[in-house]
């Protein structure tokens, strides 16, 4: 098939004999082309509706131009191509009259034109968030030739300035995702999954929301600037000393250090902020260096919003505890010794620990596990009781993502891991209250971890939860526990942390609390005024 918009001309009958039928279905090598005539004229098109695929040869025309298709009344006008109902464009094929024959030209157009109207259409379907129409035109680009990642590179760059508070969740999900198609093969029908998912995510996020631009302007970079500026929670100073460095031509691993340590200034976000420092550096290093700069930009942003939860009571012994870290904590340590203190008894066990950060990294994760495994259920189905309490899967799994991030980077730069230790101490401290010690949690065993990883991973693939953060959750957590499995398949923490993996997973996982949130916004109401 030509690809270089070369006419390509084939003789389709006549003018009379159409006239006659109204319509009539042609076949082209594999296209199946219907063509009409209309008062305006004679009009071809594919015969398969761009919305499921159904015959539009089976289609109404009206106003001489104007086809529906009957299944779901999407509108095509035929003379201006435009979609008057519906989504997805209409292919069109020019018609040619010589005298009473007719001739079309079927030369498809030229691969970049194809990605490019790909493209605009998979920005178009962001209004509505259509999720089917993304997984069709991403299909289209690929088809087209094009490298279907430029889907997402797409999509960061349209929705980088519509994220009010900076990065989220489809930033910190995607890596991980594109990590499980590159497992693919790239042509499978599967292997649009995780790009769907990540699109449509970001389309999610930034659902009618209007632009928030960052600030324009540069400034002299400096590592120190760039840490102050987000404790200062000032974003255009951070975005110009951000803008600076990238002028200079530094690249994400240039910056990593101070936004690690930005990340890690305070416990903040429940964990988030040092999540999405180490998943935009791998998102970075998937889609290359043109996706640095909207990436960046939502990054600082989210980091200057963060919340920053030990300024509050229930962790206000972090920051004492982080003053006092001195490195030459000695008494041994292990998971059972972490999992029921409160916040401020685990930071100070933590402390007596201190001289062996990586025996302490183990206690840490394997009490997150152990109090993963052993969340008491009937905590997120309660009604009646105060914001505080409540209680989720994804507070116990964001210790674990949590605990994989400070792995990764206080590995990469050691001066952190006081902090990143504190910090999955006041995990712990917060979660110890929502956990039965006493529960049967033999059944959750994995025998074979290799094979609950594949199962696993398989399933994310048509993982069924309508709630993007869930399905984020959902391979976040995997890919993190496979990393730490990886990295110490001997460590005494792997069957709790494979058990309760599985736990989760198997699990019902509560969403919505009517009932809850009625009871929480009476019983505070009712002490407002
Ligand atoms: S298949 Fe044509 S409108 Fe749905």
């Amino acid at each position: 098939m030509p690809d270089d918009g070369e006419a390509r001309l084939v003789h389709v009958g006549s003018l009379a004999s159409l006239a006659e039928e109204g319509r009539r279905l042609v076949k082209v090598g594999r296209k199946q082309i219907v063509l009409f005539h209309g008062d305006k004229g004679v009009f071809a098109c594919n015969n398969r509706c761009p919305h499921e695929g159904f015959p539009l040869m089976e289609g109404s025309l009206a106003e001489g131009c104007v086809l529906t298709c009957n299944w779901h009344n999407w509108k095509f006008d035929l003379d201006s191509g435009e979609t008057l109902v519906g989504g997805d464009s209409l292919r069109r094929y020019p018609v040619q009259l010589r005298g009473d024959e007719i001739w079309l030209d079927v030369a498809d157009p030229p691969p970049a034109a194809r990605a490019a109207k790909a493209l605009d259409s998979l920005r178009d379907s962001f209004r509505r968030h259509e999720y089917d129409r993304m997984a069709r035109e991403i299909s289209r680009l690929q088809r087209s030739g094009a490298d279907p990642l430029d889907a997402l590179r797409g999509a960061i760059g349209w929705t980088h300035d519509r994220l009010e508070f900076g990065t989220t969740h489809a930033h910190a999900a995607a890596p991980d995702w594109l990590a499980l198609r590159a497992g693919l093969a790239p042509e499978a029908p599967a292997a649009l999954v995780p790009l769907v998912e990540v699109v449509g995510n970001l389309a999610w996020d930034t659902l009618r929301e209007p632009a928030y631009p960052y600030a324009e302007g540069r400034a002299a970079y400096e590592p120190e600037a760039l840490v102050e500026a987000i404790e200062q929670e000032d974003e255009a100073r951070a975005v110009a000393l951000l803008r600076g460095a990238l002028a200079e031509g530094l690249a994400f691993s240039d910056l990593e250090r101070p936004l690690a340590t930005a990340a890690l200034a305070h416990y903040q976000d429940f964990g988030h902020a040092l999540i999405y420092v180490y998943k935009t550096g791998q998102l970075i290093d998937r889609l290359g260096p043109t996706v640095a700069e909207p990436l960046l930009l939502a990054l600082l942003r989210s980091l200057v919003y963060a919340s920053r939860e030990d300024l509050i009571p229930e962790f206000r012994a972090y920051g004492g505890a982080l003053a006092d870290w001195d490195g030459k904590g000695r008494r041994p340590v292990e998971a059972a010794d972490l999992t029921g203190l409160a916040v401020p008894q685990a930071l100070a066990r933590t402390l007596e620990s201190s001289a062996d950060t990586r025996a302490l990294f183990d206690a840490l994760l394997g009490a997150a596990a152990w109090q993963q495994l052993h969340f008491d259920l009937e905590r997120q189905d309660r009604s009646e009781q105060p914001i505080s309490q409540n209680v989720g899967w994804l507070d116990f799994t964001h210790a674990i993502t949590f605990g994989n991030a400070v792995h990764v980077l206080c590995d990469r730069y050691p001066e952190l891991w006081p902090s990143g230790l504190l910090q999955m101490a006041c995990f712990l401290g917060r979660n110890a209250r929502f956990v039965d010690p006493e529960l049967d949690v033999e059944g959750w065993a994995v025998a074979d971890p290799a094979a609950f990883f594949e199962a696993a991973f398989a399933g994310l693939l048509d993982h069924g939860a309508p709630e993007y953060i869930v399905s984020c959750h959902l391979v976040k957590l995997l890919t993190a526990v496979r990393e730490e499995v990886a990295a110490a398949p001997e460590a005494a923490w792997v069957p709790s942390l494979l058990a309760a993996t599985r736990r989760f997973l198997e699990s019902p996982l509560k969403r919505k609390h009517s009932l809850r949130t009625a009871h929480q916004a009476a019983a505070f109401t009712a002490i407002e005024d």
